[in-house]
């Protein structure tokens, strides 16, 4: 794979290479979970998966959704979580997006007796979150888990959701940032992904920059680190990728050069 950029390296993980089959992700997601108290033991796959839940429960509750919302998920993956918030939340409709078609496959046939059951409530699209394939001001909230360490231009990213939604719409955005610009190259170092492009990870204080400039308002940017990497790292040792460079998150995070936040904003 060498002189590959880091689209083709996204496309060939979420396609042929289905990283959802890897042991360290479970139950269709692919997030790095959240766990409210770890307490070091032993992991059942169950309780990872419920992790992985919780990360969404986490972001959704932050949006306020309404019986009277349509919401939009960026990067849905195999949109188990955006039926966590058509089930859990009770939204009109759910759109979810996605950038890989094998993902959005993966999603239908998952899902398929819930799309058949209420087609006008969970509705998934193709599409990058650097051109959202919607109208403006088509959506009341939107949200996006772990994906954004993947979008090529968070500049754009911003601009689009602000754009789709609609005047007093909330947007919630959870994965990994730098803590700051000059954790680059150790980043580089530690993560194969960041190394290789598949992350593009950014700096949380620019996302935020790219947020306000967008037109965003009470952007708000919450540490949510402490409750995601350690139960990550615990849920790898039990895997086989144990002895792999999957343990240098952990690392990163406690030697203040990544964390995982949850970032809110709303639109005036
Ligand atoms: C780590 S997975 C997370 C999936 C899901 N949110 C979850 O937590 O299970 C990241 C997802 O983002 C998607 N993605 C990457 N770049 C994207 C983009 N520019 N626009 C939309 N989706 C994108 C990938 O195809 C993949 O399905």
């Amino acid at each position: 794979m060498a002189g590959d950029s880091g689209a083709s390296r996204r496309a060939a993980m979420y396609g042929e290479d289905d990283l959802s089959s890897m042991s360290i992700f479970s139950g269709n997601y692919i997030n790095f979970g959240y766990w409210q108290d770890f307490t070091p033991g032993l992991i059942s796959i169950g309780e990872r998966t419920e992790s992985q839940a919780n990360l969404y429960r986490t972001a959704l509750r932050r949006l306020k959704i309404d019986p009277t919302d349509v919401v939009l998920e960026v990067g849905c993956g195999i949109a188990v979580g955006t039926v966590v918030a058509l089930r859990e939340f009770g939204p009109r409709a759910v759109y979810g997006i996605d950038l890989s078609q094998d993902q959005l496959d993966r999603a239908t046939r998952v899902n398929s007796e819930l799309i058949a059951q209420q087609p006008d409530r969970l509705i998934l699209q193709r599409g990058s979150a650097l051109k959202i394939p919607h109208a403006g001001e088509r959506f009341d909230k939107c949200y996006s888990v772990e994906a954004a360490q993947h979008f090529e231009d968070l500049t754009a990213f911003a601009s689009e959701a602000h754009r789709v939604l609609k005047s007093g719409g909330r947007l919630a955005v959870a994965t990994f940032f730098m803590t700051q610009p000059t954790a680059a190259d150790e980043l580089r170092r530690l993560i194969e992904t960041i190394d290789n492009g598949i992350d593009v990870v950014a700096a949380i204080d620019s996302f935020r920059d790219d947020l306000l400039t967008a037109g965003f308002v009470d952007v708000n940017v919450e540490s949510i680190g402490e409750h995601v990497w350690r139960g990550f790292d615990a849920w790898i040792t039990q895997t086989e990728f144990k002895d792999g460079w999957g343990r240098n998150w952990l690392k990163a995070y406690q030697r203040r050069l990544i964390d995982y936040y949850l970032v809110t904003a709303a639109k005036e």
